[in-house]
């Protein structure tokens, strides 16, 4: 893992927007994946801007969502499909044909799941994988005790990230159980991964990745074996790491702060 350090949620939004443009410079067929949450909005106002001021190639793009909440429809204010489509979508008129995320409303959501996952494969598996962090660890919606070994499936939603979400929400009681999200495994045959993680509320989650062990009880720790992930994180969320040392979290990783390269370098 390699982890770059910004100043703050604005820059973390740009140079994250420079990878997923980069990756589309050099591959226009690319397979994105995509997250949702507060973290990555930035990183896509920032990315609508440069794919219009580089003119980049869009048309042969393909995007997989990671989730999408059980029982709300694409039409559904909350739904991840509004999400994505106010969001980075309808802004780059990309097509329906070329994003997908799980159907939340599908009759039978496990077997929605397993298409779902089918899909991913038969597009060739994802390029690059965005994602943002839940206080408790989980990437997508994979919550603590995931197997690492999990394919996309129905998720049942710990309390607090029920809570963490609710913001969105009308009430509290609003927000779905459960949850169709991409696999530990599925996240992980990713050839390349960037997590982002901005501000205060995540600082106790980026300490635990950067400083423990793997972990099943601990989701994004399963990216520490993972040959090409970068976090971009600020200054608030890396503020609990502790600096200036080398650790040895497990014996393939190793940590050093670069203080003059504003960089992290693990391994
Ligand atoms: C949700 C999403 C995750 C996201 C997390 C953090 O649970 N399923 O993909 O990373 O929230 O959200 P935020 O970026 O709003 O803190």
């Amino acid at each position: 893992m390699r982890v770059i350090q910004v100043k703050d949620y604005q820059e973390m939004s740009d140079v994250a927007a420079d990878f997923l443009a980069g990756q589309i410079f050099h591959k226009p067929h690319s397979v994105l994946g995509l997250a949702t949450g507060g973290t990555p909005e930035g990183t896509y106002k920032s990315f609508i801007q440069k794919a219009r001021h580089k003119e980049l190639p869009l048309s042969e793009l393909t995007t997989f969502n990671l989730d999408e909440y059980e029982g709300l429809s694409p039409e559904h204010p909350n739904s991840y499909h509004m999400y994505m489509n106010e969001h980075l979508f309808q802004p780059l008129e990309l097509s329906s044909t070329q994003t997908y995320l799980p159907k939340g409303d599908a009759e039978n959501v496990e077997k929605e799941a397993r298409r779902y996952e089918q899909m991913i494969q038969d597009h060739g598996g994802i390029d690059l994988q965005l994602l943002g962090i839940g206080e408790n660890g989980h990437i997508g919606f994979n919550e603590p005790g995931t197997s690492f070994t999990s394919r996309t499936h129905v998720e049942h939603l710990k309390p607090t990230t029920r809570e963490a979400n609710a913001r969105y929400f009308e009430k509290k009681e609003d927000v779905p159980e459960r949850a169709i999200t991409m696999g530990i495994a599925t996240i992980m045959d990713s050839r390349s991964i960037i997590l982002l993680a901005s501000g205060d509320r995540k600082k106790q989650a980026v300490k635990k990745l950067v400083e423990e062990v793997r972990k099943e009880e601990f989701p994004a720790s399963s990216l520490k074996i993972h040959p090409y992930v970068t976090i971009i994180a600020d200054e608030a969320a890396l503020s609990a790491v502790s600096t200036n040392t080398w650790t040895e979290p497990e014996n393939e990783s190793l940590i050093r702060w670069t203080a003059d390269k504003k960089e992290w370098e693990i391994g």
